[in-house]
């Protein structure tokens, strides 16, 4: 099998994320490579448990460890603190002790919740990961960030801890939506946008390619965009000296629309897609990216599929929203902005007038579902 190592460098917390096709086979030997003895607490979701679940189980037994399979909910609706209580009942009933390590097999929802179970659990446990979709594998996966949902937001509870082993399998992808797909996609982007012109000129190359899922396109742009976020974890693991916000890249608007358009209704990655188009425009607005390369970051979302306009929700809407993010103060939205491609900045003092007239700019203009008021449409 080949495959290739990314090295996560955070001293004796290290750690590898092994990418490519066919992994999961191999996942119990890695992981009994890496410390994992005995019975192992497997946690997953019904949908993907159809789907891989055999070939994770046949694997870790082979390698002589004993999975203990844990289902959760599919979706967002894993990351509560219900779930993650009934987790630790589960791991107790089964006797878990200090040094049992919890694997995750599925998206970033089942990763969240199955690595702050983790981190939790007898104040921690070693956690390993094998993310299922794109966004998973390049994102969630990488860098120790777990949590839960409060009915009052998203992500409110949670924990660092770092995974002894993240596993990524690109076959896995072979059955994931495309929609789901294009999502992850997003972040790939995202990720050559802030740190990476030569991947970016790459990704442009190759978007043809990348929408066919022809494997090598897929497997050379999931490690590169693994190891930008690899290093920006190595340099700023607790999202303290203003590194790791880079990563949140189109994410301001972003979550405001997830809101503004009704949870559920945008996935996260078109989300962020067209927060990275918003974020683009006042870029060019204040003369960091040139109009040529604020029109190439927009073309690529679009041809991998993702949208860049504003859907049927209102500027209204959207700027209340970001009015109560906390990256905002005194009326000034805390941005990350790119320009020239390759290249983020944070910017603390973006004026709410430009961030108006740029989500003007991109509503789904003439297609009449833009009101300039009010809630969204249905
Ligand atoms: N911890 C972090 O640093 C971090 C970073 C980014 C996102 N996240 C979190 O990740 C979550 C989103 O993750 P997601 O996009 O993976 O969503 P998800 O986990 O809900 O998965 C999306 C859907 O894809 C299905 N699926 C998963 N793998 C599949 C496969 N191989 N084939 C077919 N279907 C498959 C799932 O059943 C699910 O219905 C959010 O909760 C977000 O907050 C966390
Ligand atoms: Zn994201």
């Amino acid at each position: 099998l080949t495959g290739e190592s990314i090295r996560v460098p955070l001293g004796d917390r290290s750690y590898d994320v092994e990418v490519g096709r066919g992994l999961l086979k191999e996942w119990g030997a890695r992981l009994h490579a890496c410390g994992a003895r005995g019975r192992v607490a497997l946690v997953t979701s019904t949908p993907v448990d159809e789907l891989h679940g055999e070939t994770a189980r046949r694997s870790i037994r082979e390698a002589g460890l004993d999975p203990l399979a844990l289902s959760v909910p599919d979706g967002e609706a894993a990351k509560t603190p219900a779930v993650a209580a009934e987790l630790h009942e589960r791991l107790l009933d089964a006797g878990a002790e200090r040094g049992t390590w919890v694997l995750a097999l599925g998206g970033g929802t089942v990763g969240d919740v199955a690595g702050y179970a983790a981190a939790t659990f007898m104040r921690g446990v070693p956690f390993a990961p094998a993310p299922t979709t794109l966004l998973a594998q390049v994102d969630a996966s990488v860098g120790g960030k777990t949590g839960v949902n409060l009915p009052r937001g998203k992500n409110l509870v949670g924990a660092f801890h770092q995974p002894e082993l993240v596993l990524v399998d690109l076959a896995t992808l072979d059955t994931l939506p495309g929609r789901q797909l294009a999502a992850g996609w997003a972040e790939v982007a995202k990720a050559a946008l802030i740190a990476d012109a030569e991947l970016f000129r790459y990704l442009e190359s190759s978007v043809d390619a990348v929408v066919e899922r022809r494997p090598e396109a897929v497997s050379r742009l999931v490690a590169s965009a693994i190891r930008i976020k690899a290093e920006v974890v190595g340099e700023d693991e607790r999202d303290l000296n203003g590194r790791r916000a880079l990563l949140n890249f189109g994410h301001t608007v972003g979550h405001a629309l997830e809101g503004a358009a009704g949870y559920g209704t945008l996935l996260h990655g078109e989300a962020v897609a067209i927060g990275m188009s918003v974020a683009s425009r006042i870029a060019c607005e204040l003369g960091f990216l040139s109009p040529e390369d604020e029109t190439r970051s927009r073309s690529v979302l679009e041809r991998l599929g993702l949208p860049v306009r504003l859907p049927a929700v209102s500027v209204d809407a959207v700027l209340e929203r970001l009015k109560h993010d906390k990256k905002v103060r005194e009326g000034r939205v805390r941005f990350v902005l790119t320009g020239p491609i390759g290249v983020a900045s944070l910017h603390a003092d973006v004026p709410h007038s430009l961030v108006r007239d740029a989500l003007a700019s991109l509503t789904s203009a003439g297609d009449g579902m833009t009101p300039s008021h009010g809630e969204p449409h249905p």
